[in-house]
């Protein structure tokens, strides 16, 4: 039977407390009367007191490229607020790795960048950016709980003399277990490159995401937690590895030299002015939004416990702080009588609360990278990683901006989850629609 008739008008029984939305029943929330805070949060009077004069100064200024004063200003604020010596902003994250790898591994065009070993539960853009750089890539397992690398898969994958670097993903804005990945690199001379896209202000034993191992990636793409739209940064203490990467972005120059002097090879990966002026606007308001964010998270952990089948993220005995770019639980679909992870999503959507599956295949199982190990038969390998297929058969993803809402926003991601819990248990048979 339909939930709604023909002229939409519902039924009694369509009303019935505790129906499903997506079978037709009242959503927990009403996005339109109650919608989720946006991302970026637009407003005339952010506009009016704090963008437009930042912009304003840029335009003014007559300068909105080389020799890029502000993106410069904004790269050493963000270095020094991540505890690094140095920074230099690019155009995304994903010349950020990129940039990175071939200033850490001191690569020119074309070279041979040896093994550079990546967890299996990341974003796409952690492997094409070493792909590009001319890495063999290794794949390792992930931590089942905290979903980052796992540093006995991690050593596990070390081959003397071919592994040449690892990029630990801060992945959801979980920091990595840097204390023992640095160690295992240090004791085999393996260069450490913090993928750090997902994490600005996370923190773990060590110290903060961006200082911590010999340089770090950042992206400021529109959905992450500090963002202009698209555009990346570099972080690093050593001014070596900051000068090869100011010549990888700027067309190889020497950022001290004469302007028309190639020293090395470079592409142009330079930013415009008008991105770090509004990166340096919102900088001033990353650090109340974490702790916003944690104490929304702290409230979802307790509640969502509650509900068989659903676990909360844990945090690593090593974490200090969770950025959370991105709030994942872990499904056990018995609990929900094996209905699939997509009837979930589409259930928990349907009742006003945003979430996604998220990654759903490992990273070395992607249509993009089995065609590369196709025609490049040695390109990568993968060490065995049953967590990351695990994490990817059941997690479900709630976006950061969720966690700029209160706590009553709070209870209904919790009443959502329940609800659509409560009823496939109780009726594992019936469809969406109610047939
Ligand atoms: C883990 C990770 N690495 C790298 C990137 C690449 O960043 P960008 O999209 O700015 O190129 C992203 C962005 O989504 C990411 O999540």
């Amino acid at each position: 039977m339909k939930a709604r008739n023909r002229k939409g008008i519902r039924s009694a029984k369509d009303i019935h407390a505790g129906e499903l939305a997506v079978r037709g029943g009242t959503p927990v929330r009403d996005e339109l009367a109650k919608p989720w805070p946006a991302w970026p949060q637009p407003g005339e009077k952010e506009w009016r007191e704090r963008i437009e004069p930042a912009l304003k100064k840029v335009y003014l200024s007559g300068c909105e490229g080389l020799p890029h004063p502000a993106a410069d200003a904004f790269a050493g604020r963000f270095a020094h607020y991540c505890g690094a010596a140095h920074g230099r902003m690019v155009a995304s994250g994903t010349t950020a790795v990129a940039a990175a790898l071939a200033a850490v591994l001191d690569l020119h065009a074309g070279d041979d960048a040896g093994e550079v070993i990546l967890p299996d539960y990341t974003f796409i853009a952690t492997a094409s950016a070493a792909i590009d750089r001319g890495a063999r890539l290794v794949f390792v397992d992930v931590d089942p709980r905290t979903f980052t690398m796992d540093p006995a898969s991690f050593e596990a994958a070390i081959v003397p003399g071919r592994t040449r670097a690892v990029v630990p993903v801060h992945i959801l804005g979980h920091p990595a277990d840097m204390a023992r990945i640095t160690a295992l690199a240090n004791a085999h001379g393996i260069q450490v490159i913090e993928d750090a896209a997902q994490a600005h202000g996370a923190q773990c034993d060590l110290g903060r995401t961006g200082a911590l191992g010999h340089a770090a990636a950042f992206s400021f793409q529109s959905s992450k937690n500090l963002t202009c739209g698209e555009g990346g940064l570099v972080t690093t203490s050593d001014p070596a590895i900051i000068d090869r990467v100011a010549a990888f972005m700027d067309v190889g120059r020497d950022p001290q030299g004469y302007r028309w002097d190639y020293p090395r090879l470079g592409w142009n990966y330079r930013p415009s002015e008008y991105l770090a002026a509004l990166l340096n606007v919102r900088l001033d308001d990353l650090e109340g939004q974490i702790a916003h964010r944690a104490r929304m998270a702290a409230l979802l952990d307790e509640r969502l416990a509650a509900i068989p089948g659903v676990t909360p993220p844990a945090r690593g005995p090593w974490c200090r702080r969770h950025a959370y770019h991105l709030y994942a639980v872990l499904l056990d679909p018995a609990a929900f009588a094996g209905r699939s992870r997509d009837d979930i999503v589409a259930a928990v959507n349907a009742e006003g609360v945003p979430c996604s599956a998220g990654y759903r295949e490992p990273l070395s199982a992607t249509p993009a990278l089995r065609e590369h190990l196709r025609r490049h038969g040695d390109s990568f390998r993968a060490m065995p990683c049953p967590n990351a297929r695990r994490i990817c058969d059941h997690s479900l993803w709630f976006g950061q901006n969720l966690l700029l809402a209160d706590e009553p926003d709070m209870n209904d991601i919790v009443a959502a989850v329940a609800k659509v819990q409560r009823a496939f248990a109780a009726d594992p048979q019936r469809g969406h629609d109610g047939d």
